[in-house]
């Protein structure tokens, strides 16, 4: 069964030039909303609980003081984009690290991205979907959000939500790394004109390279660590590049 998630992307309400990419326009992606293009960071710190491989099952005060302190680290390092969702438990944590007392003020520039709607259990159907995307409009038409996304959707799911669209769909998240990357997916979103953006981008391999992989394909990625080495790893993506026709085609071919 699919899940569905509807995302909410909460880019901070800043203007356009606020945002941190005016600054580094090379560490960012276009996302469509529903006045333009926007940049947005292409690195997105995970706030899930299986990125802590530290804390017990089901101990969420464990990751509730992970995620807070990660969030903290990721924004110290230069990070503005930080990816929560309501069934995680972080949102507080992450709130609350983004509006510590020390915090560099461009850090107001910061990107964050939650779930509005979600169900991993069962397909509610068409009506449903459509239903709950014209909320997210909603959303924007209020002012509360500046781009809607979604995430875990089918190429079904995306057709029929662009069926009913007034909003562009600016974001689809999905599970992308070197040993499962859905191509027919990346082709549907870039036909749509929309960002596709991977969960767990290493799938358990390492390193920057897996992460470079997945940027060099248009896909922008979520990663999961307290380690501030990986988090520094993990930013540090724009000073190199892979090559297409060897290690870009070599790495796409391990699925
Ligand atoms: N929409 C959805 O359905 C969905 C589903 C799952 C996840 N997500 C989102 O995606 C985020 C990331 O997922 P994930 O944790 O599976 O992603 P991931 O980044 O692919 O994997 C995380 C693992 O990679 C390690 N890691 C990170 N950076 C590293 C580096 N530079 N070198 C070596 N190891 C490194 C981490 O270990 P260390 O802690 O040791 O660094 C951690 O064990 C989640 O937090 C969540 O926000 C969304």
């Amino acid at each position: 069964m699919p899940r569905l998630v509807a995302a909410l992307l909460a880019l901070a309400r800043t203007a356009a030039a606020d945002l941190p990419c005016a600054a580094k326009p090379e560490t960012c992606v276009p996302i469509k909303t529903a006045t333009g293009d926007l940049m947005m960071p292409a690195v997105a710190l995970g706030t899930w609980r299986g990125s802590y491989g530290d804390c017990a099952d089901n101990d969420y005060s464990c990751v509730r003081a992970k995620a807070k302190a990660s969030v903290g680290d990721w924004l110290d390092l230069g990070g503005r984009h930080i990816d929560g969702a309501n069934d995680y438990r972080t949102q507080v944590e992450i709130g609350e690290a983004v509006a510590g007392a020390d915090r560099d003020p461009s850090a107001t520039g910061v990107a964050a991205s939650a779930d509005c709607a979600a169900s991993p259990y069962y397909d509610p159907g068409t009506k449903v979907r459509q239903e709950t995307w014209k909320a997210m409009e909603l959303l924007v038409k209020l002012g509360k959000a500046v781009a809607v996304g979604i995430s875990d959707y089918n190429a079904t799911h995306i057709e029929e939500t662009l069926e009913v669209a007034e909003v562009p769909v600016a974001l689809h998240q999905v599970e992308w790394n070197p040993k499962k990357h859905d191509e027919d997916m990346l082709k549907l979103c870039q036909k749509h004109g929309i960002q596709l953006q991977a969960w767990s981008p290493l799938g358990g391999a390492e390193g920057s390279v897996t992460l470079k992989w997945s940027l060099q394909r248009g896909v922008a990625v979520v990663t999961g660590t307290d380690n501030k080495d990986h988090m520094a790893s993990d930013l540090d993506l724009f000073g190199f590049a892979l090559g297409y026709y060897d290690e870009v085609a070599a790495i796409s071919a391990l699925q």
